[in-house]
Formats: C-alpha cells, structure tokens, sequence
C-alpha cells in the first residue's frame, strides 16, 4: 500500500557524481557515497524480526539548492523509513561515521527505556556501533514513530543536520477496512537551511530553534501526491524539522485526522488547518471527492513566538507538496469509527512544569556548545524547567511505575515550547483551561507561549530512567529537558 514519492531528483544527482570516475582516493569516497545513496529507501521486518542496520555519515547532499553536505542514514535524508509490526523481535544496529558522538531515541514507542531499548544515556563514539534491541508487544498500537539522534547537546545539529527516519508500527489501525483501502504515503516534513548559507543571517539562531528556508517532503521539492478520483489517500505526516512548526492545509480539501503521535483516535475528525510541532506526527485521510486537478499542500505562515519582532511568521504560504488528480475509482467511504481510546485512571497527583528560559553569565550547564554560534560577550542564555536546566546525572522527577499522574505544563516564556515525554504517552486533558475536543494519544504537545496545557500518563510497564523536554531541538541542547526516574513501587 505504501506509495514512495518520485525520486527522481535524488537519484539524478547520485548518477552525474558518477561521470567517467576514476578511483582516486576522493573520487572513490565520492562513489561510494553516491552508490549509499541508493540502498533502500525502506527497510522492513520478515517474519516477526527486523534486522536494521542504520549508518550515520556525512553525504554530499542530495537536495536542489540545499548544503553541500547533510548528514544522512544509509546515505539519505530522511534517512530510509523502517516498518515493523506489533509483536516483532526489533534488532538495529547503528553505525556511527560521524567525527561526533551520536546514539538513537524510538520516539513514541512504549518499550523499556533501559538496557539496549529506547535507552538514550547510551552513547555511539565516533567509529563505533551499537545494537539495539527490543520487542514491540503483540499490543502495541499501530502508528507512526520517529527514529532520531539524542545526543544530548549535538541533538539540533544533527537532527538540522539531516538525521531522522520515521517508523511505522503495523497492527490494528492498518486493518479498519477504509483505512487499509486508502493509498498510503509517509511524508517526512523537514526543512534545510539553503545552500547561500542565510539562514543564521535571517534571525533564525539557537534561541528561537534554527528552521532552514527549504522546505521538504522526504527530501524533495514540492512532489506530487497522486490520488484517483473517489479515492482515498492516507498521509502520515512527521514533523521532523528541528523547530519548525508547521501550519498545514490542502487547498479544496479538509484533512481528515484518524490517529495522533500515538495511535488512532476514537472517531474521524475532519480539520482545516492541523498545526504540527517538531515530533509530532498526524495521521489524515484526503478524499478524492473534487473536481479532478491539481492541489497545494501548504504551510501557512506560524509565529512561534508572542515577543514582538520575536519569530515573525514568514507571511505568505509556502507550497510543500501538490495532490494531483490520476485516474478514477469507485468512490471509497471514510471510516465511521476507529478505535475507542479510553480514559485514564484519576490522577494520584498533580505536579508543575515551568518552561522558562534565563540570561545570564554562565552557570548553566551543558550551555558553552549550544551557544557557540550567539555571541553576545560572554552572555549566555539557557533553558530552564522548573528553574533547573537539564543535567544528565540529576534526577529532577521521581513517579511510580503503574500510577497515574496529571503534569500541568506551564509556558512562561515568550517562545512555544513542543514539550515531550519519551516511554509513556500521554492525553491532553484541558488546554488553557479548556478540554480537548477528542482523546488522542500523545507524545508531544504544543505549548505556547504564556498557555497552560494538562496532560495525563500512566507510566506503565517499564522501569527506569528516561527524559521529558521540549522537541524544538536547540532548547533541548540548552538545558530544556528533565530526567525521569520510572521506580518500582515499595524499592
Ligand atoms: Cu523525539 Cu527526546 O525526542
Ligand atoms: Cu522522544
Ligand atoms: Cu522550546
């Protein structure tokens, strides 16, 4: 069912490096490069194993008009999309080729945060390889994921970098019978900065989170989305930009939400315009119900900031993609329900997360790295949760395994802040105040700038140490991040 997107601009550039090479030594690196960039574009489980293999390096790029370099898994950017199923036996290995530390984090899966699972105190040295392993469980729900670096303070530069790959669970959602007759495609929303390099120029720094002014669809330019008319069409949509928050619509069309960051949802919910902040995913149905031709996916302009002069939205819409109309079926109804997704139990308590960020003259730590590229005379600036900015070593919330919690998240800064939690997914409960139209299983919420956001998690099944922070990735790097200790009841 999955439909990959045309390659043919990534695949003509791998071609021409080729020319009349002969194999000297910068040539032959050359080569192999491009011969990387053609391995798969997706790797999947056989048989209740997945057998992956990611390789992290630096690759000339593959995007018109983007950096010379980006970095790359198995030679691409998205890197190849991995697809498992519920229950499966889960092995990857991960090579890295940088000449920096790097590691993995499986956004959004429920498995253990500990050993050679979603374990991201682990570290990759340059060289080296890692494997991880794990089981899906038989239940886990379908959705999809999101396969990225968690290093902490080199997170941004190498998820801006390049790095990421989605991951698609398959069980439940993928057999409701309108959704598994709908043509699918995963869209990796990522934006570059431009090869002219203006980027850092444009007041898109550290602070604000780095967004690149080139915008793509799993690695090209505005591709086209063929959908037959009475068709139906499936997106899978990852946010896997370092900070850029997209504010998407399709011209002629409501975008049809079925499932959130972790799963479907209980009932279809057609949408206008479906805000999406780093790390978050949706998951829509398009039905091909207009007149046949052709329509813009857009990105309509977002300011991520309520400061004045502070991430002044770009102020006209951007075109991401274009569904064009092929062909002709007979016309496919919507689902009517998905999947129920149930109330959690009442909260054993409430605790308080201030997001704030603070100037100051060092004192915060991991910062010197992050702040390598703001200048400003020895000032620095960082991020803070509860006063606190992230250290590895402290633990800055203790929960019990199997209780329920309500996290109330406070944006008291100027900036939004994406605030995400690895391991468990949660619900969003009220929303300033207000309650959310539907359940949906969350990662990540979209706070913004001086709103309040409830969410509600069972921390389930799994024991030990993981993290919470927010998804613009240069906050993260900054010390926006908490360390969360999952402990056994009665040790
Ligand atoms: Cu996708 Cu801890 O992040
Ligand atoms: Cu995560
Ligand atoms: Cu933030």
């Amino acid at each position: 069912m999955t439909t990959p997107l045309r390659r043919r601009q990534v695949l003509g550039l791998g071609f021409a490096a080729l020319g009349t090479a002969v194999a000297a030594p910068a040539v032959w690196n050359r080569l192999q490069r491009s011969a990387s960039s053609l391995r798969p574009a997706t790797l999947a489980s056989r048989g209740g194993v997945a057998e992956l293999e990611l390789l992290a390096q630096s690759s000339r790029s593959t995007i018109p008009g983007g950096p010379a370099e980006l970095l790359t898994y198995n030679g691409r950017s998205p890197g190849p999309l991995l697809e498992v199923k519920a229950g499966d036996q889960v092995r990857l290995r991960l090579r890295n080729g940088l000449n920096q530390p790097t590691n993995l984090h499986f956004h959004g899966l429920h498995i253990p945060p500990t050993g050679t699972g979603d374990n991201v105190f682990l570290t990759v040295p340059p060289g080296g390889s890692t494997e991880y392993a794990f089981r899906l469980a038989k239940d886990h729900p379908a959705g999809l994921f999101y396969v990225h670096p968690h290093q902490h303070g080199l997170s941004a530069d190498q998820v801006f970098g390049g790095l990421g790959s989605a991951l698609v669970v398959r069980g439940d959602l993928d057999r409701i019978p309108e959704v598994a007759a709908a043509h699918e495609s995963v869209l990796v929303l990522k934006d570059y900065a431009s090869s002219g390099g203006q980027d850092a120029a444009m007041g898109v720094g550290r602070m604000l989170g780095r967004e690149g002014r080139l915008l793509t669809v799993n690695g090209e330019i505005n591709p086209e989305l063929p959908i037959p008319s009475g068709g139906l069409l499936r997106l899978r949509l990852l946010n896997a930009s370092n900070a850029r928050i997209y504010r998407l619509a399709l011209e002629g069309h409501p975008l049809v939400l079925i499932a959130t960051d972790g799963g479907a949802i209980g009932t279809p919910e057609p949408l206008k315009e479906l805000v999406l902040a780093p790390g978050e995913r949706a998951d829509v149905l398009v039905q091909g119900n207009q007149t046949p031709g052709s329509y813009r996916l857009l990105n309509l302009p977002y300011r991520r900031s309520g400061h004045m002069g502070m991430g002044a939205a770009e102020e006209r819409p951007r075109t991401l993609a274009t569904l064009r109309y092929a062909g002709a079926v007979a016309p496919l109804p919507l689902p009517q329900t998905l999947i129920p997704v149930a109330a959690l139990p009442a909260p054993e308590r409430t605790r308080r997360f201030v997001l704030a960020h603070a100037m100051g003259m060092g004192g915060m730590g991991g910062m010197n790295h992050a702040m390598g590229g703001m200048g400003g005379g020895g000032m620095g600036m960082g991020f803070q949760i509860n006063g606190q900015a992230f250290e590895p070593d402290r633990i800055n919330t203790r929960v019990q395994l199997g209780s329920t919690e309500d996290w109330l998240i406070v944006n008291d800064d100027v900036m939004d802040h994406p605030f995400h939690l690895h391991v468990n997914p949660f619900q969003v409960i009220t929303r300033g105040g207000r309650p959310e139209s539907q359940r949906r299983w969350k990662d990540t919420v979209l706070v913004k700038a001086g709103e309040e956001v409830r969410l509600r998690v069972t921390f389930r099944d799994f024991p030990g140490r993981t993290v919470y922070h927010c998804h613009n990735l240069d906050h993260e790097d900054m010390g926006l991040m908490g360390v969360l200790q999952i402990e056994e009841r009665g040790v």
